[in-house]
């Protein structure tokens, strides 16, 4: 970045005065510049201002060229080497040092939609962290009450005991804010912790490494809800941690509590992740039983793809310099192609990339207080200027206009405008298509006639044109008698932590960790809620349990799981 922006200071002396020569060249050359620019140029080409001068916009794709995956091949070949990592995760020999880890969850089976109940849920997954008490009613309907919290940066970098007394603290705060105090009773929480963690059991999981940004000490190969129970009881509060969930099962259950074909839960928000129902037979890693269901929810940590040098052959300057000035170098390399923690920074990049070749923002970043502004800091442009400035349609600009005097552009021109949007499509797309080649490798290897997918995160949600793209790309990399569909699931991590939850605390009663659980619902954050309702349907059925689910007025409702308890699972 600081190499760019240096050799930037010594060029834009001549800025000015090339900004002249290309309005002369714009002049005489209109037509031409219509006809070449655009001849071969692929669908996006033509959003690149025809006025230009022809080589200016050949140079502009020139850059771009490599972050291009139009070639479906180059697809293929990605998705056999996914497949490839996937078995090295899957079987005990090499599962040590695969990169793509395919933790195996303990989760066996979705929920019906019947659950009942009111469950806490923690939701830790980036910058914001949530504290949620779930309300799983009748007919599959999901009630949540939520407050979002910050988690500082000092607190990301910081000691973890630090990171987990704050959890603690804003769990607290809720509590008291909704009278979540009855003496006596002790609340069932599930927890929706969304790093890469190699779990041994719903209630016990060592993270394996942290990722998105998070480098706290002291965590990694520790059992962090251990920690976080530890946490909750220097403070006196009367909860228990019964469950654990990582985001993309959460958001597995929650889609499937309405959609019984829902086999795969997808984020892509600031990381990106993926998880899918497995058969047993091919989980060499699985140390559970055999019983039926023969399946398991496997979380992939897919974000590590690419660690071994895997997707060299696609990956561009911009990609290595996003990785290199980040906090985990080499690390979720298929993850900082794709999601929201890096798809700003890669779009500055190419952006600095360009002013520093006078292709871009001409004549517009003199004096040094541009070096100040967010154009010039890394991470200045947000992933979520990438979804607006795509939102814009026409000649307007009015978006991405607001979005370029954000970070510092001052009347940014209709030049500017349609090649920074250029630069998004291009880059977003990247993604999409990574994503999809993906899901169709799981979507191919599940093979069920109707598959749907669960997918959360902010990218997605917010991002005018993503699922879009990757259906596009789908269509042909998923086999043609497979029907799959993208299904928005809402909230996910919390109605899932809310699900562990239950069945975690009637591991803890049957002094079992390994252990699996019907489950099902409605997102990450919703998922843990679940979770934690069906292992409450244990407590019922081990009847020295003592079920602290509540009913809206706070008070115990232990009946009200017995009717499904005919449909659980035996212990294992
Ligand atoms: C990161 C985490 C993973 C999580 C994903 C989406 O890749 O390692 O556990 O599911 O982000 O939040």
């Amino acid at each position: 970045m600081s190499t760019i922006a240096t050799i930037l200071q010594d060029e834009i002396s001549t800025a000015t005065l090339q900004k002249g020569l290309y309005a002369i060249a714009a002049c005489t050359l209109i037509g031409a510049a219509a006809y070449a620019g655009y001849k071969a140029a692929e669908p996006e080409a033509k959003h690149l201002p025809s006025h230009r001068h022809p080589e200016s916009n050949e140079q502009i794709e020139k850059v771009l060229e490599l972050l291009r995956l139009d070639d479906e091949d180059k697809l293929r070949i990605i998705m056999q080497s996914l497949e490839r990592e996937m078995e090295l995760g899957l079987s005990p020999a090499t599962h040590p040092t695969a990169d793509v880890k395919m933790f195996a969850t303990y989760v066996r089976s979705t929920a019906d939609g019947s659950e009942t109940g009111q469950v806490l849920a923690l939701d830790l997954g980036g910058t914001n962290f949530r504290v949620l008490l779930v309300d799983l009613l009748p007919q599959s309907k999901v009630e949540l009450t939520s407050k979002i919290f910050v988690i500082p940066q000092s607190i990301m970098l910081g000691e973890g005991s630090y990171l987990f007394r704050h959890l603690a603290d804003c769990l607290m705060e809720f509590m008291n804010k909704e009278n979540l105090n009855k003496p006596g009773v002790r609340y069932p929480l599930g927890f929706t912790f969304s790093f890469p963690c190699k779990q041994e059991g719903l209630a016990s999981a060592r993270l394996s490494t942290w990722t998105k940004g998070f480098t706290c000490s002291g965590v990694v190969n520790e059992d962090v809800v251990k920690m976080l129970q530890a946490a909750i009881d220097e403070k006196n509060i009367n909860v228990q941690c019964v469950a654990l969930v990582n985001d993309t099962v959460g958001t597995l259950m929650a889609c499937a509590y309405k959609d019984p074909n829902t086999e795969i839960g997808l984020i892509l928000g600031t990381g990106t992740n993926a998880c899918y129902m497995e058969k047993l037979d091919r989980v060499g890693t699985w140390d559970g039983d055999y019983n039926d269901p023969k399946q398991v929810i496997i979380n992939m940590e897919w974000g590590a793809f690419g660690n071994n040098h895997r997707l060299n052959h696609i990956r561009t300057k911009y990609d290595e310099e996003v990785d290199l000035s980040s906090v985990n170098p080499g690390k979720q390399i298929f993850e900082k192609m794709i999601s929201g923690m890096y798809m700003g920074e890669i779009v500055r990049l190419i952006m600095l990339d360009l002013i520093h070749q006078n292709l871009l923002f001409i004549g517009k970043c003199n004096g040094s207080e541009d070096f100040k502004t967010p154009l010039f800091t890394r991470g200045g442009f947000y992933t979520k200027y990438v979804s607006s400035v795509e939102m814009d349609e026409g000649i307007g600009f009015s978006n991405t206009r607001r979005v370029l005097e954000d970070i510092g552009i001052r009347n940014p021109s209709y030049d500017d405008c349609a090649i920074v949007q250029h630069i998004c499509k291009i880059v977003s797309k990247r993604a999409a298509r990574l994503a999809g080649a993906g899901l169709a490798v799981l979507i191919n290897r599940i093979n069920k006639p109707n598959v749907t997918v669960g997918v959360d995160g902010s990218l997605y949600r917010y991002h005018p044109r993503f699922k879009r793209n990757m259906e596009k790309c789908m269509q042909n990399l998923v086999s043609k008698n497979i029907k799959f569909l993208l299904q928005l699931s809402n909230d996910g991590s919390g109605i899932g932590a809310a699900l562990t939850v239950a069945a975690a605390e009637a591991l803890s009663n049957q002094e079992k960790s390994k252990r699996s659980y019907p489950l099902s619902d409605d997102g990450s954050g919703k998922g843990a809620g679940l979770i934690a309702v069906v292992a409450s349907r244990y407590l019922q059925q081990l009847s020295q349990s003592t079920s602290t689910l509540h009913n809206h007025n706070n008070e115990k409702v232990p009946t009200q799981f017995q009717k499904h308890l005919s449909t659980l699972q035996s212990p294992m």
